[in-house]
């Protein structure tokens, strides 16, 4: 099967290169990245050199670009996770996150139909349900209720890809996944920017009260997912991806000094984010009925994992901790003082 991924060079798209080359089924896989900020072609370093492996360096927003790949390979299947995928720099900065995150889409997706291509998986977020009261969880019928642009475009990428199916019989499936986390993902969200301030002691910044709760999903667990949903998924359907592990934001902050061994005066409260959701909590039983899939990495043997990681990739994080880095971070965390 030949397979274009988009996003390839980001953090959870990376992961589903590594694995999905060492599946007998991917004997050709296209990785279509523009490389922004958060894509780094050291994430595939270790399949670069792997026969069925072909990295195209390509904005997904470029008609020509898509169409002309399209053309010339004839992929069986299109796994779409480029994004532009960070809340705090979309309330920052909204533009490229619709201009990527929509008007992406609809490109990918209309050149999808016009080359016939087999099976669409479009990568989504719990985040478009919006903040959940306790004790409810949101299944694939839930209302859409976005707070952030960066949310309100996945929300509206979903409902252009459904379209697609209902509309053009294009074989889509939307997935709607947690808040990852593991090995290479970009220090900007909680879990990478806590432990690799941790281990440089500097201060870890903490939105609000702390008490915002969050699913936490391992990479791998999502990225076995999505392969799960693209032999079995029925098309037009959504799948939430849950890691089935709810966890307030400071209760995730104590488990990393407690395993990085670093102080609890390194936390700091600073001012919220606007429109904060406070709660995310769906629920996998769709998922898991229709394909069998469950998640399978326990949470702090998974923190411990990832913990391991960006100690042992410290020269990783201090190359991307430079120049655009810093002075978005300067600018995020200054606004919050
Ligand atoms: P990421 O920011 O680490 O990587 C995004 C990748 O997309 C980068 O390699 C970037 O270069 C590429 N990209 C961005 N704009 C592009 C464009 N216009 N054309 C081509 N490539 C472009 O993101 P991630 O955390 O790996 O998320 C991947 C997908 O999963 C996104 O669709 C995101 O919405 C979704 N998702 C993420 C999480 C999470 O916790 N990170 C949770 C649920 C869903
Ligand atoms: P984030 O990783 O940005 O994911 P999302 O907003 O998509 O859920 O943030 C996860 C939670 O952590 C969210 O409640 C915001 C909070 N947070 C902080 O408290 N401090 C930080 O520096 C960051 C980046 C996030």
């Amino acid at each position: 099967m030949k397979l274009v991924v988009t996003g390839g060079a980001g953090f959870i798209g990376s992961c589903f290169v590594r694995m999905a080359l060492g599946q007998r089924w991917a004997e050709h896989v296209i990785n279509l990245d523009k490389l922004t900020y958060a894509g780094n072609l050291e994430n595939v370093e270790s399949v670069s050199s792997h026969p069925g492996y072909r990295f195209v360096q390509a904005d997904i927003c470029d008609a020509g670009a898509v169409e002309d790949l399209l053309k010339r390979e004839r992929p069986d299947v299109i796994v779409h996770f480029a994004a532009e995928s960070h809340v705090d720099r979309s309330i920052h900065s909204p533009a490229p996150v619709i201009q990527t995150n929509f008007n992406g889409t609809f490109t990918l997706l209309e050149a999808a139909r016009r080359h016939q291509v087999g099976r669409f998986v479009h990568v989504s977020t719990d985040e478009v349900y919006g903040s959940i009261e306790a004790p409810h969880d949101a299944d694939e019928n839930y209302p859409l209720h976005a707070s952030s642009p960066y949310s309100a475009s996945k929300a509206g990428s979903d409902l252009l890809a459904l379209s697609y199916y209902t509309t053009y019989k294009l074989n889509v499936s939307v997935t709607r996944a947690s808040n990852n986390y593991g090995p290479y993902q970009f220090p900007e969200k909680l879990i990478p920017l806590m432990i690799s301030n941790a281990l440089e002691d500097k201060p870890l910044p903490v939105y609000g009260d702390g008490q915002q709760v969050r699913d936490w999903l391992y990479v791998e667990d999502h990225c076995r997912a999505v392969f799960a949903v693209l032999e079995k998924g029925r098309p037009g359907e959504v799948y939430n991806v849950g890691g089935n592990c709810s966890l307030p934001n400071l209760e995730v902050i104590h488990r990393i000094l407690k395993a990085t061994g670093k102080p609890e005066s390194l936390i700091k409260p600073v001012a919220d984010r606007p429109g904060h959701d406070r709660r995310y909590a769906l629920t996998n039983e769709k998922l898991t009925r229709e394909t069998g899939w469950q998640p399978l990495m326990d949470f702090d043997r998974g923190l411990a994992a990832t913990i391991d990681w960006y100690r042992t990739s410290q020269d990783w994080v201090r190359r991307i901790k430079t120049g655009e880095y810093r002075q978005f971070y300067e600018l995020n965390y200054a606004n919050r003082v």
